[in-house]
């Protein structure tokens, strides 16, 4: 396991991760009924943008830091940026939060936080960062084995992150197994599954192997700061949601197009469509 986050947290792969995450949180914590967000691969949950390793690449003044700036962010933002601001209150952007710290900070007293993370030292960390939270639980163990041990959840709402580093072959592919399984499990649970786009045609695979995985309905939200076929580098990203609440197509059509303009590198774009429509009842 050579990935660490530290490396890339802020930049604009997160910047979308999270932004759609403040969103789904709150969309949630619309209804007063509790529910359980799980995070399978959740990192430290607190990162210093001016430690060593987010320094030596510079991703978040990409990501990040061209938001931090402006002062005429969509209200679609609001969660997001009230949250970073938190972190920061004299004004100087340092810390940036992980899922984790998120959740952590949009779910209220009714609501657990159920985080995992298998690297040693980030779990450590991950601890010690939730530490004095009592409605969160930190797990050591498997993020592959997170949707069949922890779902169904007694809350019957759930929110389940899967965001793992892609460092090996098969975990598109380990993507799709989760979401089968949090399906068969608990088939009203929303989940949401991080990706990069970097190679096109694996995700070609991918988006045919998501919509046979038993979602009731799939969202797909994607947004690159490069042109999709330039060989180098992570053009961009997305996130396949399951049943998300509503109405976050309509908010994701609002804030893409800003996004995307905003983060931009060479050529940017974006995309909203549904990899698995629902069916019409009768
Ligand atoms: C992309 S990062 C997570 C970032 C985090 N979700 C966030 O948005 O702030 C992926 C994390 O997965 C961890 N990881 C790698 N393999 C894992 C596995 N098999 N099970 C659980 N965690 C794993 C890595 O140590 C890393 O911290």
């Amino acid at each position: 396991m050579n990935y660490r986050h530290a490396f890339h947290a802020g930049n604009h792969a997160d910047v979308l991760k999270h932004a759609v995450l403040c969103r789904l949180l709150s969309l949630m914590a619309r209804k007063d009924k509790p529910f359980a967000y799980l995070d399978s691969h959740a990192g430290v949950g607190l990162y210093d943008l001016t430690g060593v390793q987010a320094g030596k690449t510079g991703e978040w003044l990409q990501g990040i830091a061209r938001l931090w700036v402006r002062n005429d962010l969509p209200a679609l933002l609001a969660d997001y940026r009230a949250l970073v601001g938190e972190l920061n209150p004299d004004g100087a952007l340092r810390y940036y939060p992980g899922s984790p710290e998120i959740a952590r900070r949009l779910t209220r007293a009714q609501d657990r936080v159920l985080l995992n993370e298998k690297h040693p030292e980030d779990g450590q960390l991950l601890k010690a960062n939730m530490a004095g939270d009592r409605r969160v639980t930190v797990h050591l163990g498997e993020g592959w084995h997170v949707a069949k041990a922890l779902l169904p959840v007694a809350e019957k709402r759930a929110l389940l992150l899967i965001d793992p580093p892609f460092e090996q072959a098969d975990e598109l592919a380990r993507c799709v197994e989760s979401l089968s399984t949090a399906m068969a499990r608990m088939r009203q649970a929303v989940v949401a599954i991080w990706y990069p786009i970097k190679d096109t045609r694996q995700l070609k695979r991918f988006y045919q192997d998501l919509a046979k995985s038993g979602a009731p309905k799939l969202l797909r939200v994607e947004l690159w700061v490069h042109p999709t076929d330039n060989p180098a580098g992570l053009n961009g990203s997305g996130l396949v949601i399951a049943n998300p609440p509503w109405p976050l197509e309509d908010e994701l059509r609002e804030l893409l197009p800003w996004l995307a303009a905003q983060l931009a590198q060479s050529t940017g774009g974006w995309r909203l469509d549904w990899l698995i429509e629902e069916k019409a009842a009768g």
